[in-house]
């Protein structure tokens, strides 16, 4: 196992500083550019991946991540198939995993999960996603995509689509973006979706920062400069009927597109389910597949961050 100077986890986007932040995306683009200067930078070292919730791009994207760069990668993807199901506790099987791998990425379905097994583990642990909770590496695809495509993180108009309560990306992503000057947030919902006060208040509030709430998408298109759109967590509501109700409450097609500028962005964590129409896709501005192009590689930066790596 390698011996960490300062051993660190990822929690949310505030466990790392705008300048890290920063240095992470250069080094994300560098990453693509040289692809054989960190192909062996993680030789011998494993990534463990502890999904206890179903997962395409997140996992597959971390394992990609460390085998670009040379290491290997052991895990399980369900519950099902961990210990979980014998009664194993997140703190015991971190443990355990702490024996075997160098850093860890771990989705559950309960938020703060990953904050538990952070506070035993020996070994760095990333927050692939917990509950309605947060979600930071998919923030640093979205900051990397933002930055890309806009050439900035300040000066934005950012309008957040669909649900705004329970969408951890959502929440994780504005806490990242109140630390930038001049970001002015749309949150676009229907009432029941609304943005939970916890956030409005403790980070939009707190940093000063404008924000207003419609329930028309078409009103808000034409002020933004990003449109992230969001699903509707199926996964997280209490009773299916009130799902049925949500779930198509936002398509945006190529119609709405009309009312955007030529540079506005759509991103989108994706799985997308019905709240972007296909016919959106060959849109010049839609941009949620080029999000998960630079997920990979910031995940490939920040594990490469927490492993204290160097190029040699
Ligand atoms: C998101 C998630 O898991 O929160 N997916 C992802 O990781 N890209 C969004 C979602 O599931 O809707």
């Amino acid at each position: 196992m390698q011996k960490l100077k300062h051993l660190r986890h990822v929690m949310s986007p505030l466990d790392l500083t705008t300048e890290e932040l920063d240095k992470m995306m250069d080094l994300a683009e560098d990453m693509e550019a040289k692809p054989e200067k960190y192909a062996h930078v993680c030789d011998g070292m494993k990534l463990a991946t502890l999904f206890y919730e179903p997962s395409t791009r997140t996992r597959l994207s971390f394992e990609t991540a460390m085998l670009n760069m040379g290491g290997s990668v052991i895990g399980f993807h369900s519950a099902d198939s961990s210990s979980a199901t014998k009664g194993e506790s997140v703190a015991d099987t971190i443990r355990v995993l702490g024996c075997f791998a160098d850093i860890a990425a771990m989705r559950h379905p309960k938020e703060g999960a990953p904050m538990v097994a952070a506070s035993v583990s020996p070994i760095p642990v990333i927050n692939g996603g917990d509950g309605g909770h947060q979600h930071p590496t998919q923030t640093l695809a979205d900051l990397m995509t933002i930055r890309k495509l806009k050439g900035r993180l300040n000066n934005l108009t950012v309008g957040l689509c669909g649900d705004l309560k329970f969408g951890r990306t959502v929440h994780s992503l504005i806490s990242a973006l109140v630390r930038y000057d001049n970001v002015k947030f749309v949150l676009i919902s229907p009432e029941e979706l609304r943005l939970p006060s916890y956030v409005k208040e403790d980070v939009l509030a707190k940093n000063h920062k404008e924000f207003t709430e419609v329930i028309r998408l078409e009103e808000a298109l034409p002020s933004l400069d990003i449109l992230y759109m969001t699903r509707v967590q199926k996964e997280r509501f209490f009773n299916e009927d009130d799902y049925v109700r949500m779930k198509d409450f936002y398509i945006l097609d190529e119609e709405k597109m009309g009312l955007a500028r030529d540079d506005m962005y759509v991103l989108h964590p994706l799985p997308r389910v019905n709240e972007i129409s296909v016919d959106v896709d060959a849109d010049p501005r839609a941009a949620y597949f080029r999000q998960v192009y630079w997920g990979m590689y910031m995940r490939m930066a920040l594990m490469f961050t927490l492993l204290e790596l160097e190029v040699k």
